[in-house]
C-alpha cells in the first residue's frame, strides 16, 4: 500500500516533526560518514522551500535513556548546517521546556534539531507520554528515518498516535521505491554479497534470498568461519557462532536445493593472536591452524568475487569483507567496494547497505559508481527479507 507523502501535503506554515536516521559515525567529535545526512536533504529542502517549520530528531548511538555526552547530536549540527547552507538551531534535550519554546519560536523556513532523542527513556520502550511530548504543537509527522524504520520506537511508531497526518519522506520513499524493486522484480542475474561478523544477524535475509533464487550469494566476514566450522574445516581462532552451525549446514542444503550458487572465501588474511600486525600472512581457508585468526579475505577470494560479479544486472551488498576498521584488515573489503563499481558500469543495478560498506565505498571515492547508496542497514536487511517495518506501518495510506 503506498503511503502519505510529503510531496502530497501543504506545509505552508505548518510546524514539521521530521524523524531523521542521523546515527552516524563519529570521529574525534566530528562526523567521520555524513551519508545519511545527505540522505536527509531532499527532506528538508522541500519543508523549507514550503515554507515548513521544522522540527528534526534523530537518535544517535546506543545511551540506554541517560544522556551522554559522546552521543550528543550537538556534534552534528555543524555538519548539517554546511551541507543544507542553512544556520541550524538546537535545542539541548528533545522534550522539556527549552525544547517547547524552541519548537514553538520557529519561523517558516527555519530548522532545529532535538537532542537524541535516546537520552530518554520513553524513546525505546514507545512510551506514549513521551511520544505525546514529542507531538505537542506538531501539525505534521514525516519519517524520513528509513535506516531506523524497523524499531518501533515512540519517535517513529508512538508519535503518529498524537498528529493526523503522518508521511513518508523522500528519502524513506526513495528506499522503498529501489529496495521494493529488488524485493519483487530483480532483473537477473541477480548476485547478493553478505558480510560482517555473524550469521545469526542474516539468517532471515539468507533464507530469504535463497527463497528469491538470487543466482548467487557470496559470503564473507567472519560469518563465514561458521560456515567453515559447519563443514569440519579448523578454523582457528576465528570468529565462530557453534550455535549457529546446524542453521550454516541448512543454509548449505537449502542453497543447493534451489539452485543457488554458495561461494565462500578460498584464502584469507590471518594473524597470530599476539603480534597481530608482523604475523599477519594469508593462507588459503583449508590449512589454519589452532592459533591463529582470520581477519581479512585474501586476494584469491577477492579475484572470485569479482569474477562471480561478471554479467551481473543486480547486486546487492551488505557487510564487510573483514575487520574493516583496523588497517590493513580493510583489503578485501575495498576491493570488494571496486568489484561492485566495475559490475555497475557493465551495466548492473548496484545497492550497497550497512555501515562499514557504505563507508568502504565512500572511502574508496566510488560513491557515485553505484546505483543506490542504501541509508538502511538493519532496515533494508529486515525489509529484503520481507519484513513489515513498524515505522513504515504506522504512516496514514495514500488517499
Ligand atoms: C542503524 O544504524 O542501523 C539505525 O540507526 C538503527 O540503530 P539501532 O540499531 O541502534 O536501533
Amino acid at each position: 500500500m503506498q503511503k502519505l507523502s510529503i510531496s502530497d501535503l501543504n506545509l505552508e506554515g505548518k510546524r514539521l516533526f521530521v524523524r531523521v536516521d542521523f546515527n552516524v559515525p563519529l570521529s574525534g567529535g566530528k562526523v567521520a560518514d555524513d551519508t545519511r545526512i545527505r540522505g536527509a536533504l531532499p527532506t528538508i529542502r522541500l519543508a523549507v522551500e514550503k515554507g515548513a517549520k521544522v522540527v528534526l530528531a534523530s537518535h544517535l548511538g546506543r545511551p540506554g535513556g541517560v544522556a551522554e555526552e559522546r552521543f550528543s547530536l550537538k556534534q552534528v549540527v555543524k555538519r548539517l548546517s554546511e551541507l543544507s547552507g542553512k544556520e541550524i538551531g538546537f535545542a539541548s534535550s528533545c522534550v522539556g521546556d527549552e525544547a517547547d519554546s524552541k519548537k514553538l519560536g520557529l519561523k517558516a523556513g527555519e530548522v532545529l534539531l532535538l537532542e537524541n532523542l535516546r537520552f530518554e527513556e520513553g524513546e525505546k520502550a514507545n512510551d506514549a507520554g513521551f511520544a505525546k511530548a514529542l507531538a505537542d504543537g506538531i501539525d505534521i509527522y514525516v519519517n524520513d528515518a528509513f535506516g531506523t524504520a524497523h524499531r518501533a520506537h515512540a519517535s517513529t511508531v508512538g508519535i503518529t498516535a498524537f498528529v493526523d497526518k503522518c508521511a513518508a519522506g523522500l528519502l524513506m520513499e526513495k528506499e522503498l521505491r529501489v529496495l521494493g524493486k529488488i524485493l519483487t522484480d530483480p532483473e537477473r542475474p541477480f548476485i547478493a554479497i553478505l558480510g560482517g561478523a555473524k550469521v545469526s544477524d542474516k539468517i532471515p535475509i539468507i533464507k530469504s534470498l535463497i527463497r528469491q533464487k538470487v543466482n548467487r550469494l557470496l559470503i564473507g566476514g567472519a560469518m563465514a568461519y561458521t560456515f567453515f566450522k559447519a563443514d569440519g574445516y579448523t578454523v582457528g581462532k576465528s570468529l565462530v557462532e557453534d550455535n549457529m552451525i546446524p542453521t550454516a549446514q541448512e543454509i548449505k542444503k537449502m542453497a543447493a536445493e534451489a539452485g543457488v550458487e554458495l561461494l565462500l572465501p578460498t584464502d584469507h588474511q590471518v594473524v597470530d593472536s599476539y603480534d597481530p600486525l608482523n604475523s599477519r600472512r594469508v593462507i588459503p581457508i583449508d590449512f589454519t591452524n589452532a592459533g591463529l585468526v582470520g581477519l581479512d579475505i585474501g586476494p584469491e577470494t577477492s579475484a572470485l568475487f569479482d569474477k562471480a560479479l561478471t554479467g551481473a544486472k543486480t547486486i546487492i551488498w551488505n557487510g564487510p569483507m573483514g575487520m574493516f576498521e583496523e588497517k590493513p584488515f580493510d583489503e578485501g573489503t575495498n576491493s570488494l567496494a571496486k568489484s561492485v563499481a566495475k559490475a555497475t558500469a557493465d551495466g548492473a543495478f548496484s545497492v550497497v547497505g550497512g555501515g562499514d560498506s557504505v563507508a568502504a565505498v565512500n572511502q574508496a571515492g566510488l560513491t557515485e559508481e553505484v546505483s543506490h547508496i542504501s541509508t538502511g542497514g538493519g532496515a533494508a536487511l529486515e525489509f529484503l527479507a520481507g519484513n513489515e517495518l513498524p515505522g513504515i506501518s504506522a504512516l496514514n495510506d495514500a488517499d
